[in-house]
This record gives C-alpha cells, sequence and structure tokens, in this order.
C-alpha cells in the first residue's frame, strides 16, 4: 500500500482549513489594522484540544507575513521562562538586532526601541504559562498584539496579573470542536495526497470522521493509524478491521507525542503519578512525592496545573471531578513512561 507519510503531519494544511472560514474571517478582521502599519487589537482563541487552533493561528499569520510584511512569533508557553519567552519572540523579530547572549532587560529593551511597528506574538498553550510577568513586559510594549490560545478562557484570564491591561476583555475567537463533514474535508484532503486511489474507501472515512468527536489531530492519527495497521498486517488497502483498531492506536501516539511536548516538572508529577499503579495517588501525596523528585521544585498552584494539564492531554485521570483533594489519580496507559528529557529544561 502506497502512502506518502508527510500528509499525516501538522504542516499539511489544505488550502482554505476546511471547517474554520469563520475563525480565519475573524482572526483577519482582529488583524486587519496591523496589513495598514497600524497595531492590532489582542484576541484570543479558545478551543479544544485538536479543534485547529495552532493550525489557524499559523495558517493565517504566514499568509499576513508573505502578502503584507507582517511579523510573527508563535511560541509555546509550556515550561517556558520569561527570558526563553522573549528570546524566542526577539528572535523573530525583523527589526531586532541578531546577537547572542541578551538577558532579559536587554531583550526587552530592544523589542520596546523597535518604532512601534505591527507584530504579532502568538502565546500557545497559555495555560502553560508559568510566567505571567511576560504578560506585563509584552503588553507594555507598543506594536505588539497578543494571540492567546488555550482551552478555558475564564482560567487563562485568572491568571493574568492586574498591571496588564486590556487582555480580559479582548475578543474571542471560538473553535467549536469539527462536524463531520468538515473532518471528511480535513481526511479526505490528505488521502488524495497521500494515498493510492482505493486505499481507502468513504464509508471508512466517515467512520473515522464520526468517531473522533471534532479532534481533527484524532482524526488524522486516526487514518494514518489504519493505513500503518493496513500495511503492517500486509492488505492491500484498509481493512474495517484496521479502521477498528486504529483508534487506540491513535490515542496511543497521541498521548506519547503531547507527554513529549510538556515541561520537565510535567514529566516528574506523570511520573510520580503512574508509579503509584492503578491504586492511584491523592493531590497531598502527589505533592509529596514530587517534591522529593524534583531538583527544583514549584509550589502547590503549580502542581495543580500540571495534573490539570496532564488531565486534559488524557494521560491522567481521576475519580472525581478533579478539584477535591480526595480523588485519587493514576495514568490512563501505565505503559507509557515520561521521557528522560523535557523539551524544555525549566
Ligand atoms: N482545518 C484543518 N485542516 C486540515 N488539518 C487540520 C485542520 N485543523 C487541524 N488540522 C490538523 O489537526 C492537527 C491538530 O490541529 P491543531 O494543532 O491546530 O489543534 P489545536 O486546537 O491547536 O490543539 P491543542 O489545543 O491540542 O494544541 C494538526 O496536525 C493539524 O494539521
Ligand atoms: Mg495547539
Amino acid at each position: 500500500m502506497f502512502s506518502r507519510r508527510e500528509v499525516f503531519t501538522e504542516h499539511f494544511l489544505p488550502r482554505d482549513l476546511p471547517g474554520r472560514g469563520t475563525q480565519l474571517n475573524e482572526l483577519s478582521d482582529v488583524l486587519e489594522p496591523a496589513a495598514e502599519g497600524e497595531p492590532a487589537e489582542s484576541c484570543w482563541m479558545i478551543g479544544s484540544s485538536g479543534a485547529g487552533k495552532t493550525s489557524t493561528a499559523r495558517y493565517l499569520l504566514e499568509e499576513l507575513s508573505v502578502d503584507y510584511g507582517i511579523g510573527f512569533a508563535l511560541v509555546e508557553c509550556v515550561g517556558a521562562s520569561r527570558w526563553e519567552l522573549l528570546r524566542d519572540i526577539a528572535a523573530e523579530h525583523p527589526s531586532v538586532p541578531q546577537h547572542n547572549g541578551m538577558g532579559t532587560t536587554q531583550l526587552l529593551t530592544e523589542l520596546d526601541d523597535v518604532e512601534s511597528e505591527p507584530f504579532v506574538v502568538v502565546l500557545d498553550e497559555f495555560d502553560g504559562l508559568e510566567v505571567p510577568e511576560v504578560l506585563v513586559d509584552l503588553t507594555n510594549i507598543e506594536g505588539i498584539s497578543l494571540i492567546c490560545i488555550g482551552h478555558d478562557k475564564a482560567e487563562a484570564i485568572a491568571s493574568i496579573p492586574n498591571a496588564v491591561k486590556g487582555l480580559r476583555h479582548a475578543p474571542e475567537i471560538w473553535f467549536e470542536p469539527y462536524s463531520v463533514p468538515s473532518m471528511m474535508e480535513i481526511l479526505r484532503a490528505r488521502v488524495d495526497t497521500g494515498l493510492q486511489p482505493g486505499v481507502i474507501d468513504d464509508d471508512q472515512l466517515e467512520r473515522i470522521a464520526d468517531e473522533v468527536a471534532g479532534s481533527a489531530r484524532y482524526g488524522v492519527q486516526s487514518l494514518r493509524s489504519a493505513v500503518e495497521l493496513g500495511e503492517e498486517r500486509g492488505h492491500t488497502s484498509v481493512t474495517d478491521e484496521d479502521v477498528g483498531d486504529s483508534f487506540d492506536h491513535a490515542k496511543a501516539r497521541i498521548r506519547e507525542q503531547l507527554l513529549a511536548s510538556l515541561s520537565r516538572q510535567h514529566h516528574i508529577v506523570y511520573r510520580v503519578i503512574r508509579e503509584a499503579g492503578e491504586e492511584g495517588l491523592r493531590p497531598a501525596e502527589i505533592m509529596e512525592r514530587y517534591r522529593e523528585r524534583s531538583d527544583n521544585p514549584r509550589g502547590r498552584q503549580a502542581v495543580v496545573k500540571y495534573r490539570r494539564k496532564l488531565q486534559r492531554y488524557d494521560l491522567v485521570a481521576c475519580d472525581g471531578d478533579g478539584s477535591s483533594r480526595w480523588d485519587h489519580w493514576w495514568a490512563v496507559d501505565d505503559q507509557l513512561k515520561a521521557p528522560l528529557r523535557g523539551r524544555r529544561v525549566a
């Protein structure tokens, strides 16, 4: 069975982003002033995992950068320090002189010295931001507008320092889960480009589109798994059994990818929970064991945040609503180990 792997990566985005026309229009409206050389408003992009938030932001900003020369930086907040975020933002700014070894103060001065030219900073995974003071830094710089991407706006707003003006009331662009027809378009674009005709039929695609609850990540990875399982099993085309088995397979890979994308501190919390086995741990026990294991332990609130992130990524689960100190927490897949090194050394 012939397939081109790159169609299963996140950079494969079909023209016009199926199902995201409304969000693209809303975001273009927000960023319109930047196309005329004026600073744009900030905004929120909110929705569940796999709903296309990062893809939509990247897609539109790449287009605006080509068509209007608008500069942008897309940075991931999870586990990043204030200096790392400012460094990554400055590195993308066309008017900031690039040299190594700049400290936080110098980075801020350089960014501030730029003549109020519009520049868009996308703060992706906003709920993983551990250094809210960077919001004060960024909102004080003329010309910068922020696009804050997250899952839960109320939670995100609660973490904004009082000194930050405007952001709380910035407009919100909402990403509902993809409809089945939109998911079909997303999958078809990949099938048409990357698979030989007849490898998978429409009924099978529809089964995937129906199953994945509006998450494009889950949809694309299920399609990939169905094809890979078919290949492994020596089938000439994908069978219904391959499709049936693709979902668990895809979920396991997504969990692994999401876990790898988290910070070292998240990994320690995950490891502590996984090692406790199926009996699970209460929040106080997690905290205690985390403190013993981390060489640079964060406070209780940070650990609650790490746990919530792990839960949102379906890496850990609990027997209550997640807010009680009596809940027990366990790893969803006890075979999945945390990587030895975090994406960032936090
Ligand atoms: N409209 C779309 N068309 C084609 N592919 C898409 C579309 N939306 C998302 N995808 C694909 O689905 C995957 C997940 O999308 P994305 O990363 O944008 O989701 P997200 O909302 O940012 O999720 P998370 O909150 O977990 O970060 C990516 O691989 C992306 O390529
Ligand atoms: Mg994302």
